[in-house]
């Protein structure tokens, strides 16, 4: 695999007189690779994640982004192109007065032709749900379809890598399924690089690694079960695990042992109907 973002020594501040929101910092994220960055609020993940796109370039340290280092000016629109962002807040995102025209908005930018553009646009506001919306004005929609409509410009673009900040705590559970299930769709036939900041343990678990970030360092770097199974570790980073694990320690605590570590609800489900057929 090669490496589709490097961050290497990376140590920055907002402003001179200001703590190190971020200290040394070195992330490798290899094409293809789905990685979850968790960490309690304050940690410096929506600080590290844009330096991914050259929204942020250190002052100390380096980093290449799609193999072209964001330290130099002339590779930020490359670079921009090729690692798309979408952020919590849709207000911010919202560019054009219907919602179509907001989907269209960065395919017309990055000067697709207009039939593929047509496609991609119809694609992805029915497969994010905004079907009957197309004609709506972007702001006059809920914080959640809002959320769908910056997920929809971003996704259409087909990036290399795409930077999920926070992106979908609006959504209701179906709709972050939905949206998950995009996502694997996307990078299997894309191979695309998928980066999610993310409070939520249970998105995270979709994920091939997790980093784990706290007061600016990276604490852990490692697969989901290595990273949510250590309760020492996410104690540190203040982290809660997820639902199923935390259910099974409480069971535990009730002298009640599943066989096996569970993270996932599905996991819970069949160990419980395992002891069920045993007991
Ligand atoms: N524009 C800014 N100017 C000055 N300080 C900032 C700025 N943005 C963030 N910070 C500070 O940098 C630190 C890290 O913030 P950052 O937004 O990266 O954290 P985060 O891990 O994304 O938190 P959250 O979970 O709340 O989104 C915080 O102490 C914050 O106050
Ligand atoms: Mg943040």
């Amino acid at each position: 695999m090669a490496a589709v973002i490097e961050v290497k020594e990376v140590s920055f501040r907002y402003g001179e007189n200001d703590a190190d929101v971020l200290k040394n910092v070195n992330v490798t994220i290899e094409q293809g690779e789905w990685v979850s960055i968790l960490g309690p609020n304050g940690s410096g993940k929506s600080t590290l994640a844009k330096f991914f796109n050259a929204l942020l370039v250190p002052g100390k340290g380096e980093v290449v982004s799609c193999g072209l280092s964001t330290g130099r000016e002339s590779n930020w629109t490359a670079v921009r192109r090729q690692v798309g962002m979408v952020f919590q807040n849709p207000d911010n995102q919202i560019v054009a007065p219907t919602v179509q025209d907001d989907v269209a908005f960065g395919l017309e930018n990055a000067g697709i032709p207009f039939k593929e553009m047509e496609k991609r646009v119809a694609e992805n506001i029915d497969q994010l749900g905004l079907n009957g919306l197309e004609n709506e004005e972007p702001h006059r929609l809920s914080g959640g379809q809002k959320q769908r409509v910056a997920i929809a410009g971003a996704m259409a673009l087909h990036p290399r890598v795409l930077v999920f900040d926070e992106a979908m705590s609006m959504l209701d559970p179906n709709g972050k399924q939905e949206v998950l299930q995009m996502m694997h769709t996307l990078r299997r036939e894309h191979d695309m690089t998928i980066i999610s900041i993310t409070h939520d343990v249970e998105e995270a678990l979709s994920a091939d690694r997790l980093l784990v970030l706290y007061e600016g360092k990276v604490l852990a770097s490692g697969s989901p079960s290595a990273v949510l199974e250590d309760a020492a570790l996410l104690e540190e980073a203040k982290l809660m695990p997820p639902f199923a694990r935390r259910l099974q320690q409480k069971l535990a605590g009730r002298g009640i042992f599943l066989p096996a570590a569970v993270l996932r609800d599905e996991e819970l489900v069949q160990q419980l109907c395992r002891l069920k057929q045993t007991t």
